[in-house]
């Protein structure tokens, strides 16, 4: 071989013998060969639910609702879902310095109209207007799509809905599941502002808008009852009686985990569990006696006095005390961190009435995170785009 070509065969060799070994790993039906391929993924359709299959020598896929939800009323949830909440549940036994490379699997999130006989969850958010409503809410809206039978009443401190709430709803996912009303606050004559409690008169006509949902509600199951059975209708369909319901408070700018509304769904009159950074606390919440299983004291530091020392986030009322007590449940009389021990004394005497979720209220699923202001000192100087909705 002349010694000019020497380079030039040189070259074509090393490029074969790296071509060689790329296709080997690429091609290798062994996937402990692909695993930090970041370009690599299974094959399985989208929704398959449960991930690859397992193969000899891998550790096993683990499924995990058992290890995900280990509380109270699990079993009830988790089977309601039915098989649409597996899909999201494959879990990844990796080792804690492996990537798995493989394409989101979860369901596509939107929640169900209503899964039959599931109770439903009515979230009632107040949302004020403000440089962070739009961030606050789309952040909301991408947790709650994700739960079934539930509708959020969201109300909006405004004279009337604007047009930015009401297509954030629309691209929600949520479809039918959600009402979209406004109400101003009245103006707060006495005192600074942040003395007086937030979100009452925007939480009073969501409760006002609930009666009627549930009436509603009611008049169809109860239109239903009336009806001779089809064929072909399920056995015991006409025996419908008005749905069950459960309410909560869901402020915008808290963090929820999927686990806190399948805690509270079952609720039978008013449950409790503890939130996250609050309080000046790391958490604050109900103690309960774990022989008796029953609420007997409260984890808490700032305006201990209360008789209901708890935030908003965490509790739960059946829908039925909306209906049963009449007209507005929260006043603006009532002192900052008074809004909650004053709406829950109307339904609750006793501690022991309480019902404790979330591992016995051991288990933190919903933090009252609030967003911060943001710093606008540029916009004077140079102004955003006015058409720039943000
Ligand atoms: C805490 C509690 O978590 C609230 O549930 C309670 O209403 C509030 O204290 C209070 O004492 O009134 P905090 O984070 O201080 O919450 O309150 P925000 O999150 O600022 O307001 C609560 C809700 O009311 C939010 O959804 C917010 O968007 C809304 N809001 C606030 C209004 O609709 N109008 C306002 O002027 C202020
Ligand atoms: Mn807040």
């Amino acid at each position: 071989m002349p010694p000019r070509l020497a380079p030039y065969v040189l070259t074509a060799l090393a490029s074969c013998i790296i071509t060689t070994q790329v296709c080997f790993v690429l091609l290798s039906p062994d996937p402990r060969l692909r695993s930090d391929c970041a370009l690599v993924h299974s094959a399985a359709p989208l929704g398959a639910g449960t991930g690859p299959a397992p193969e000899a020598g891998l550790p096993p896929t683990r499924l995990l609702p058992a290890q995900r939800l280990p509380m109270q009323n699990r079993g009830n949830a988790i089977l309601a879902n039915g098989p649409q909440q597996s899909a999201d549940t494959a879990a990844c036994a990796c080792t804690p310095n492996s990537t798995l490379a493989d394409w989101n699997q979860a369901a596509p999130a939107y929640a169900p109209l209503r899964p039959e006989g599931l109770p439903v969850i009515y979230v009632i958010t107040p949302s004020k207007p403000g440089p962070t409503q739009k961030a606050d809410l789309t952040r909301l809206a991408s947790t709650l799509r994700q739960v079934p039978a539930l509708h959020w009443i969201v109300i909006e401190d405004q004279p009337a809905p604007t047009a930015l709430v009401a297509a954030l709803l629309e691209r929600s996912g949520m479809r039918n599941s959600y009402s979209h009303l406004a109400v101003q606050s009245e103006a707060v004559s006495a005192g600074p502002r942040y003395k007086t409690a937030r979100g009452v008169e925007q939480r009073n006509l969501g409760i006002a808008h609930l009666r009627e949902l549930v009436s509603a509600a009611a008049a169809a199951a109860a239109q239903l009852k009336r009806s001779p059975q089809r064929p072909g209708d399920q056995q015991g369909e006409s025996e419908t009686s008005a749905p069950e319901g459960v309410v909560y408070f869901a402020d915008d700018d808290n963090t929820y985990d999927l686990r806190v509304f399948e805690e509270m769904r079952f609720t039978q009159h008013v449950s409790v569990w503890p939130v996250g950074i609050v309080g000046g606390l790391m958490y604050e919440g109900p103690v309960v006696d774990l022989a008796t299983r029953r609420v007997v004291r409260w984890h808490v530091g700032w305006k201990k006095q209360r008789q209901f020392p708890i935030d908003m986030a965490g509790f739960a009322i059946h829908a039925r005390n909306f209906i049963n007590t009449p007209g507005e449940l929260l006043s603006r009389s009532s002192p900052r961190g008074y809004l909650e021990s004053h709406l829950l004394a109307r339904f609750v005497r006793q501690l022991a009435q309480l019902e404790p979720k979330a591992d016995l209220c051991s288990t933190i699923l919903v933090w009252h995170t609030r967003t911060e202001a943001p710093d606008l000192s540029q916009e004077e100087a140079h102004p955003s785009d006015p058409l720039v909705e943000v």
